[in-house]
């Protein structure tokens, strides 16, 4: 960005670059954590759930689109090393070793929460003081939410089957 752009921001550039390069890393790992589990996912409404696993996936990877596109912008340096993501990443990447749909869905609903709050987090750093970063911040805080509501739809679901099927059953 032009540095008259990075003069008029009224805020610490170096922490808000520090909390966008942290962002960056926890996209690239919530996309491969949608991204494999889509692929290894066993259980009630397969299919359903890993077109929508995968379209949540693409949505993280544009995310990372938008956050880095603001680092350069910013003058800073994106982070290039994906050993640095678990460095930088707040959010907890959970490796898929169980297959089953319930389990997938629990470790993408804990990386959502973090996602929510590292964007509310940036959003509130922004408020007032740098515009464009916040509206980027708010744009995915919206997405975030939106998957975390679809995940636990997902999950009230698989468990109203179980339910039914102990009814069933007894
Ligand atoms: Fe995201
Ligand atoms: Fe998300």
């Amino acid at each position: 960005m032009g540095k008259h752009g990075v003069q008029i921001l009224n805020l610490d550039v170096n922490e808000l670059l520090k909390m966008l390069n942290e962002a960056l890393s926890e996209e690239w790992l919530a996309f491969y954590q949608y991204w494999i589990g889509a692929r290894l996912m066993e259980g009630p409404m397969r299919g359903e759930i890993e077109a929508e696993l995968l379209i949540h996936a693409g949505q993280e990877l544009n995310h990372a689109v938008l956050v880095v596109g603001r680092i350069i912008q910013l003058g800073g340096k994106p982070v290039t090393n994906p050993k640095d993501w678990f460095k930088l990443s707040r959010c907890d990447y959970d490796e898929p070793t169980d297959p089953y749909v319930e389990v997938i869905l629990e470790q993408n609903l804990k990386g959502e929460r973090c996602a929510i709050q590292r964007y509310k987090e940036i959003a509130d750093f922004t408020n007032g003081k740098d515009h464009t970063t916040h509206q980027i911040a708010t744009t995915i805080l919206n997405e975030e939410l939106e998957h975390e509501q679809d995940i636990e739809d997902f999950i009230t679901d698989i468990q109203r089957i179980r339910e039914d099927w102990k009814k069933l059953r007894s």
